[in-house]
């Protein structure tokens, strides 16, 4: 499957055969500056994206921990998410994200 990243600086990387469970694992695993401190356990918020509008409604609903953690992030939007609460399902082949301040180490 593919997924659409558009970075820090509005470089968009495209990452294709993803095989990865979650779009913060595939993110990483292509070497983009994704912080995700905790490695995936909800309870650090620096894996922030933002889901481009067309393809919200296709993710699962933001569970309450992650809404909680989304709380105290800076730039919360409509499309905030937590990148490692994404499971890549092919559903989502196409998924278009842009990484959101605060998610890297720059
Ligand atoms: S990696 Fe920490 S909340 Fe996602």
């Amino acid at each position: 499957m593919k997924v659409l990243v558009f970075d820090r600086r509005g470089r968009l990387v495209e990452l294709d055969n993803v095989s990865a469970p979650t779009l913060m694992r595939a993110v990483r695993d292509a070497g983009l500056d994704i912080t995700a401190q905790c490695s995936g356990c909800a309870s650090c918020a620096t894996c922030h994206v933002y889901v481009d509008d067309a393809w919200q409604a296709k993710l699962k609903p933001v569970g309450e921990i992650e809404d909680a953690m989304l709380d105290v992030v800076e730039g919360r939007q409509e499309g905030s998410r937590l990148s490692c609460q994404i499971e890549l399902t092919e559903n989502l082949d196409g998924l278009t994200v842009t990484l959101a301040p605060g998610s890297g180490f720059d």
